[in-house]
């Protein structure tokens, strides 16, 4: 299967559904009369939150067909054929039921046995609960272990789910910064300057989602310690922890003291390309789990069931073909860093997941990366994300996924070399 053909899918489904960001921006939504807009007025707690900084800049995006965009945050490709199969297969038999609601057994088990890897280890019948989506996981963990006033540390930039998230959870979001100069890891003194030492919750997202950025085995015990001291609750979003290029994947779970005190969050979307199926998984002690249990319960009962059985047979039988994706995304990883150096960009190596998040500062009007960002596109049809999308700490930064054909990035990088002459 090519990366072009997997494209062209791909695009075909956006063009008929209208394209859903995986990372938070709904686009293509249908237009409301004011008579609809007045008569259902969002709570207080909705319109606190601001609309998405992505769906913003790709509703100008669409509008245009001869646009490159590095701005998807999902793979080009399809998922793996043994598990499209599986799926076809539980409907074929007939398997249209709920499932318990913490998962199907089996798929538990697997996962339980599939997360070693990581030197995790969780009961399967107690310590895990098979969620939609990662996406689902992380709004459950801040429903279940937020108080209305509780301070829950973001590193910023970060995903863009989790402010919202804790808004309306009712929590008070602390941003945290990284700097490009750390090549974005957390350290302990920009969690104090933050004052997190007085957070109740931290949330890590390891391979980050904007920057790539991982953390090595001191840096992560550095944090470790920094949560055990101020008795942090940690949410540790690992979803893009199959996509890692440079050491081992470092769960914070795993350090002494941790394991009690952290929700681990993981899913099928990014290693196996399975965003449309909305399969993630949390992983914890008991007690968090179960209460995590009781909010799934009665907002979701379960995860789809044909997704289940997709996800079973993603993890017993794609092994080869995550591998292959992921080698297929270090070589692009490998060209867009290179690139974009050579262009005279700085830019942290980005150690996992599937972006890069050069700085534009010094080259942007007004060091201004939206408004770079703007005429990028404008001028030359390449879209990428301005990095304030993902929190002040975006801010002068651009996010370039690379989870897009060679052919289209080495296109894109000409044009970006073209407007920066
Ligand atoms: C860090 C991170 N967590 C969670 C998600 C959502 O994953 P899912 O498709 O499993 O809901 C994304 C999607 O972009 C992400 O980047």
């Amino acid at each position: 299967m090519s990366g072009n053909e997997d494209r062209s899918e791909r695009d075909d489904r956006s063009e008929r559904d209208g394209r859903v960001e995986s990372d938070g921006g709904a686009t293509g939504e249908p237009s409301r009369t004011a008579g609809e807009q007045s008569r259902f007025a969002a709570a207080d707690r909705v319109t606190s939150v601001p609309p998405s900084g992505i769906r913003e800049f790709f509703e100008v995006a669409e509008n245009r067909d001869d646009v490159i965009s590095l701005g998807v945050g999902e793979p080009d490709f399809t998922a793996p054929w043994p598990a499209r199969s599986a799926a076809i297969e539980s409907l074929e038999r007939g398997r249209t039921s709920y499932t318990a609601n913490r998962g199907m057994p089996d798929l538990r088990r697997a996962i339980a046995e599939r997360v070693t890897r990581y030197d995790q280890s969780y009961d399967p019948d107690s310590e895990i609960l098979v969620t939609t989506g990662a996406s689902e996981a992380v709004d459950l963990a801040f429903r279940a272990f937020v108080n209305p006033g509780d301070t829950v540390a973001l590193p910023t930039p970060t995903y863009v789910s989790y402010e919202p998230g804790v808004r309306f959870a009712g929590g008070e979001p602390l941003a945290v910064h990284t700097r490009h100069e750390d090549d974005w890891a957390l350290t302990p003194e920009a969690l104090r300057e933050a004052g997190a030492d007085e957070a109740d919750v931290l949330v890590l997202c390891y391979p980050n989602n904007p920057t790539g950025a991982t953390m090595d085995a001191d840096e992560m015990d550095a944090v470790a310690d920094f949560c055990r001291r101020h008795d942090l609750l940690v949410v540790a979003d690992e979803i893009y922890a199959a996509l890692t290029y440079e050491g081992d994947h470092q769960s914070v779970a795993t350090r002494p003291g941790m394991r009690e005190r952290t929700v681990v969050i993981n899913g099928f979307s990014k290693a196996y390309a399975m965003t449309g199926l909305r399969l993630g998984y949390a992983m914890g002690p008991e007690p968090a789990i179960d209460a995590m249990t009781k909010v799934h319960q009665y907002a979701m009962l379960s995860a789809p069931t044909t997704a289940q059985h997709a996800a079973l047979a993603a993890i017993r039988r794609c092994d080869d073909e995550v591998e292959r994706m992921r080698r297929e995304y270090d070589r692009r990883r490998r060209y867009v860093v290179s690139r974009l150096r050579e262009l005279g960009l700085e830019v942290a190596e980005p150690g996992g997941a599937f972006y890069a998040f050069p700085r534009v500062a010094d080259v942007a009007p007004e060091g201004d990366a939206r408004a770079f960002a703007t005429d990028l596109l404008e001028a030359e049809g390449v879209a990428a994300v301005p990095g304030t999308a993902f929190g002040a700490g975006g801010e002068g930064h651009l996010r370039m996924s690379y989870a897009t054909g060679l052919d289209d990035l080495k296109e894109a990088m000409a044009r970006l070399e073209r407007f920066l002459s």
